[in-house]
């Protein structure tokens, strides 16, 4: 199996995708470590601990990593994921961790990590880019090292979540995503691709009915129903960090080469993705950017035939 590791700030939508990736035998999560965000460094990790008891995974270590960002001040997202990352009905029905997080920290451990599997190491970084970025300062062989390294951040040729030029990813901390990206050579998936694919309503509330863990999940991707009716006038649950897992497990997604820059410069634009679509600069790409959907794939059926596995 391909060797996962998981960076992430849960939060509805790392929790859908940490789901995913526990249940498909294709990948191997050798470990998740926790980043502010979404919530505080403290509610991420704490959050991390009880997805995987509510799975029976304890057996994967949960690693805190940053608990502020490079020289912003920490915004979280708390308004759309719950007081604590996630809503709280979901926070209540989760068990209570049994496992502590390891003493150790996150940075270290991608290094670590990295460094053991070399050339079969896949990362997935599903919160802001903090983590991997003070990982890449320490050891920047990990580019090298690592299998793929996948970020969901950015909006190339859309407009953004949390500014109309941002992503919230790449805003709470542009100058750890600027580094990871003309650094790391990542496949970016952005809201470009994570916006247009949802698990339908009536999937959701079929999960919904069935025992533990499938109706807390359920309820979690409910969480979004709502939001997704206002802003994009279509039926169901939006969740952008399991687009990318769901990618990775199963084939989702169609990638593009392309040179992007994250904007460090503080205004109004501060963490937009600068996507050179034409090539004006002329420079070589950077990354891989995800800009389309596979015809022959279907994103609810991977996620909803993956979570069944969990049941
Ligand atoms: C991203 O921002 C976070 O709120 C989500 O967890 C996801 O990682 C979507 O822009
Ligand atoms: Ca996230």
């Amino acid at each position: 199996a391909q060797k996962l590791l998981i960076d992430t700030d849960p939060g509805n939508d790392d929790a859908i995708a940490l789901y995913v990736a526990l249940a498909d035998p294709s990948v191997d999560v050798v470990g998740v470590t926790t980043v502010m965000g979404n919530t505080t460094l403290d509610n991420a990790t704490r959050n991390a601990l009880a997805l995987l008891e509510h799975v029976d995974r304890t057996d994967v270590p949960v690693i805190p990593g940053a608990a502020r960002p490079f020289s912003d001040e920490l915004v979280t997202a708390e308004e759309v994921h719950g007081p604590g990352g996630l809503p709280e009905h979901v926070r209540e029905a989760l068990p209570e961790p049994t496992q502590e997080p390891v003493d150790g920290n996150a940075v270290e451990f991608i290094v670590e990590q990295a460094r053991e599997h070399r050339d079969d190491l896949t990362i997935a970084a599903l919160g802001p880019q903090t983590n991997l970025a003070l990982a890449l300062a320490v050891e920047p062989r990990i580019a090298e090292w690592v299998d793929d390294i996948y970020l969901m951040g950015g909006a190339l040729t859309v407009t953004g979540n949390v500014t109309p030029m941002a992503s919230f990813n790449f805003y709470v901390d542009a100058a750890a995503a600027s580094r990871v990206v003309q650094e790391a050579t990542p496949k970016l998936v952005g809201l470009d691709v994570t916006e247009r694919v949802y698990v339908s309503t009536a999937e959701i509330e079929r999960l919904q009915g069935e025992p533990e863990p499938l109706s807390t999940i359920g309820d979690i991707l409910a969480f979004s129903i709502d939001e997704v009716r206002d802003k994009f006038g279509n039926d169901g649950g939006l969740a952008s960090d399991a687009v990318l897992v769901a990618d990775i497990v199963a084939g989702l997604l169609d990638y593009e080469d392309a040179y992007v820059e994250v904007d460090t410069t503080g205004g109004p634009s501060n963490g937009a993705t600068i996507y050179d679509e034409h090539g004006v600069y002329g420079h070589e790409p950077n990354c891989e950017g995800a800009l389309g959907i596979r015809e022959d794939a279907s994103y609810e059926d991977i996620v909803v035939g993956r979570l069944e596995e969990l049941a």
